[in-house]
């Protein structure tokens, strides 16, 4: 399955051609895609095709087209604060991106057959949530991954607002994975070569929707000795969020919607310059000290940063470029809304510290990539920033970064 759009460079090109071929609609869906690299689901050698819609099996790893993610996630129609279900959850990519959806207040679990797969996935994630740029951008529901064969959840599961299931269901087991639908809730799964979309309409009433003609590999049928009681899965707990845990969400929250840049521009949102005919700008970059204060209990500590600011710009083919002068401000503007008091204060200038070009070039129609601002809004990690210049003892920064080393 897949192949349906052109291959692509690297992710943010692969989402484009998905975007393109209008199978990415919506923003929520767009930036999830973004902020995972399908890469990182790949193995070393075989990352170079991670940005082809192609689906990916190598033993029991098996991802699906990047055209068949699109279609599930905007047909899950995910909203902050539900319960996802994640039927043969394999690598972990799919619900990574559910978990940058549903957020902290959701639920993220996945029942996957193979325990070196669900090993893998854990791997994967311990990553996304150590190392990835995107982690401290976005508000996140960790996912849960459990080994065993979702065709026996055991009978008193609790119930979900979403479930996906990732492999071929039989027409025989169309019931049971309905009623693991909470009413009002969307089961999206293959079946009879279609993905389909269900909606739970009442205790006993479904509507049904197909969406798209797939091709799946079929879930596997329990196995066992005739006479043999099947071992039930057992679901993970729908537990409650610990005090410290709520804390530790809120005050990043808070950090960020001071980050803000004004714009109504969410957690983890980029955007993309518009392909240029041509241009080529200079950019040169000053490092300004910078007065700042920050609160320590009810007293106000001075403090020194640094900020770099543009010094000029060049612009050929008379292109308007907003680019790395706007991050740049982004991040000055946080340390000044984390001091909290106005007392920014210019005091010293330095010698021109960089100076750089950037082109960018339409060659055929063909649009060559520079860098832009969406890599310098990526690059800023300023939640990182602002906790780190925080009146707080390092073990409890450190809690607030989740541990990361980056
Ligand atoms: C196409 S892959 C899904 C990949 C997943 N969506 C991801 O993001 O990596 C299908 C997965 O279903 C699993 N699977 C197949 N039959 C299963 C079953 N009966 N119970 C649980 N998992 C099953 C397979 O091992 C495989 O990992």
């Amino acid at each position: 399955m897949g192949g349906a759009v052109s291959a692509g460079e690297d992710n943010d090109d692969l989402i484009d051609n998905l975007k393109e071929a209008q199978y990415i609609r919506t923003e929520r869906v767009e930036r999830a895609f973004r902020a995972i690299d399908r890469g990182d689901y790949y193995l070393d050698d075989y990352r170079d095709n991670a940005y082809k819609d192609l689906a990916w099996k190598h033993g029991n790893i098996h991802l699906s087209a990047p055209c068949i993610y699109s279609e599930v996630m905007e047909a899950l129609g995910l909203q902050p604060g539900l319960s996802f279900l994640n039927l043969g959850s394999g690598t972990g990519y799919l619900s990574t991106m559910v978990g940058l959806i549903v957020g902290p207040f959701g639920v993220n679990h996945g029942v996957e057959l193979h325990k070196d797969v669900v090993e893998y996935a854990r791997e994967k994630l311990d990553d996304f949530v150590k190392n990835s740029e995107s982690f401290d951008k976005f508000e996140f529901c960790e996912p849960v991954f459990v080994v065993g064969n979702c065709l026996e959840i055991s009978t008193d599961s609790h119930q979900y607002d979403r479930i996906y299931c990732g492999a071929g269901v039989q027409k025989d087991h169309e019931n049971y994975m309905k009623v693991l639908l909470k009413i009002g809730g969307v089961l999206v799964m293959p079946i009879e070569d279609q993905l389909t979309q269900i909606t739970r309409t009442g205790q006993c009433t479904w509507e049904s929707k197909n969406i798209l003609a797939v091709s799946f590999a079929p879930l596997v049928q329990q196995s066992r000795a005739d006479g043999d009681k099947p071992d039930s899965v057992q679901l993970p707990p729908l537990s409650v969020r610990s005090l410290q845990d709520l804390s530790r969400v809120y005050i990043r929250r808070t950090l960020r919607a001071l980050g803000a840049d004004g714009e109504g521009r969410e957690a983890g949102q980029t955007r993309r310059a518009p392909p240029q005919k041509r241009k080529r700008r200079r950019r040169r970059c000053r490092r300004r000290r910078l007065n700042a204060y920050v609160f320590g209990g009810n007293q106000l500590i001075p403090q020194t940063m640094e900020s770099e600011e543009d010094e000029e710009e060049e612009e050929e083919g008379g292109v308007m470029v907003v680019g790395g002068r706007q991050a740049e401000e982004e991040v000055v503007e946080q340390h000044r809304k984390l001091g909290g008091c106005g007392g920014e204060e210019e005091v010293e200038e330095e010698a021109t510290k960089l100076e750089e070009e950037e082109e960018e070039e339409e060659v055929g129609g063909e649009r060559v990539r520079d860098i832009g601002e969406v890599e310098i809004l990526k690059r800023a990690n300023v939640l990182r920033d602002q906790i780190t210049a925080l009146p707080l003892p390092e073990s409890l920064k450190a809690y607030l970064l989740y541990y990361r080393e980056k």
